[in-house]
């Protein structure tokens, strides 16, 4: 550094944290040494975050959450994505990396969660640290949910219709809670106003506030790694990790290239599938949306499929409260079990490597189920035949993999866990 800007960069810190934040969080952060694939998906959250926020930016200069139809019948707000689409310079690229990339950001965070599930970063001490996650997933699918609402296409307004309703089978406050979500008594311009102040908003607000706790969360207990192993317990003389290094350079470094393949992935599905063959965008959205015409069969997103099918599971009434209750109990259910993770897994180790036959078939088992249940909820029900009562077994072995967790854990025969990283 010159003297100059070394001069220039004491004055910064004199007033604010700069020097010590990045020794902190970068150059000083010492991160296990054994980081693998599974360990790029952390980062390239960040990275699809970004994109959808400066995508979205340039999406909401153009586009207008209006329901009413402009002069040709065209509603206005599906009429600004059309030109979108075909008008502004750039557009359609622009439209299809905030749409792509939101199937894009499932992909990367299930493939995250995944990592967590297999190398156990939910156990003591990263409990907070799944915690945020659990809340950003949860805010992450009302995010996707609500904006999915503004082209206003028929799948957008049908979705809406079928989720908002499952509101009102909640008992007595139901049909209210229903009436304010939607600010009408179906969905109509003022819901579309709605869930575009809380897309662009209100839910992005509370995405990124989680994502800052989720991280401080993770840099005051440091990295979990492959071998679920404790870097902190085995430090040299000057108190550094033996198995650790700094975060920068080398884990900068080698995130690029997860970022350089993740690029070229998403480049590929972006310029030659943006539309993921009607599985990314549905082909019904690519219509206006009509109040008088029900498109013949409505399913949501793929990311938000497994979960429909938990609902779609429940088919009786139980305790004089209707089926379409307990589904609603039952979707909700299966996303916050995940909140109870550190506290169902009594395995003695934490990562996949040390742990005994039954958890890993268990979690193989879970994968499977979690794929068929996605499946199945983008088919139309068959009125109990075999998709039906395969939506029911998945769910119950869906459920099984959690509660049934404390006993098959404690009881597996694990390996005994290294004292330091193995690679
Ligand atoms: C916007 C979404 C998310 C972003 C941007 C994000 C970001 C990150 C980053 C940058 C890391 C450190 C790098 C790494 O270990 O890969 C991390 C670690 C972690 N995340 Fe997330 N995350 C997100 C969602 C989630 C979700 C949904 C969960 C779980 C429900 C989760 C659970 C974890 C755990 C347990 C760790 C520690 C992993 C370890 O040390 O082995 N994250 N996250």
């Amino acid at each position: 550094m010159t003297t100059k800007s070394q001069a220039l960069l004491n004055w910064v810190d004199e007033r604010f944290p700069l020097t010590s934040t990045w020794k902190a969080h970068l150059s000083e952060y010492y991160a296990p040494k054994n980081f693998n694939f599974w360990y790029f998906f952390g980062s390239l959250a960040l990275m699809v975050l970004v994109i959808q926020i400066v995508t979205g930016i340039f999406l909401v200069m153009h586009y207008k959450p209006d329901a009413s139809l402009n002069a040709s019948g065209v509603p206005v707000a599906f009429a600004a994505v059309e030109y979108i689409m075909r008008d502004v310079p750039g557009g359609w690229l622009i439209r299809y990396m905030h749409s792509t990339g939101a199937s894009a950001f499932f992909v990367v965070v299930y493939m995250h969660m995944f990592r967590g599930m297999l190398y156990g970063s939910y156990r003591k001490p990263r409990e907070l640290i799944w915690l945020f996650g659990v809340g950003i997933f949860l805010a992450l699918m009302a995010e996707a949910f609500m904006g999915y609402l503004l082209p206003w296409g028929q799948m957008s307004f049908w979705g809406a219709q079928v989720i908002v309703n499952l509101f009102s089978a909640i008992p007595l406050i139901g049909p209210d809670l229903a009436l304010v979500i939607r600010g009408d008594f179906v969905v109509s311009d003022a819901t579309l106003n709605r869930f575009f102040s809380f897309h662009v908003i209100a839910v992005p607000l509370v995405l990124i506030g989680l994502v800052l706790a989720h991280i401080v969360a993770l840099h005051e207990v440091g990295s979990n790694n492959p071998d679920g192993v404790e870097i902190k317990k085995k430090k040299d003389a000057n108190g550094i990790p033996l198995d650790g290094i700094p975060f920068h350079p080398y884990y900068t470094v080698k995130d690029i290239v997860g970022v350089v393949g993740f690029l070229f992935v998403f480049s590929a599905v972006l310029f030659f599938a943006p539309e993921g063959g009607g599985y990314f965008l549905e082909y019904n959205n690519f219509l206006p949306a009509d109040p008088l015409v029900t498109p013949p069969h409505i399913a949501p997103v793929w990311y938000f499929t497994p979960f429909y099918s938990l609902l779609r599971a429940v088919t009786y009434p139980l305790f004089g409260l209707d089926a379409k209750f307990w589904g609603v109990i039952a979707m909700g259910a299966g996303v916050v079990i995940f909140a109870f993770l550190p506290w169902l897994d009594r395995s003695p180790v934490k990562s996949i490597r040390y742990k005994g036959p039954i958890f890993k078939t268990a979690l193989v088992l879970f994968v499977i189920v979690f794929f068929i249940l996605g499946y199945l909820g983008v088919q139309p029900p068959d009125n109990g035949g075999i998709k039906d009562r395969t939506t029911q077994i998945c769910s119950v072995l869906y459920f099984a993999f959690f509660l049934l967790m404390p006993f098959y854990s404690k009881m597996d025969k694990c390996k005994a866990e290294p004292e330091r990283v193995t690679s």
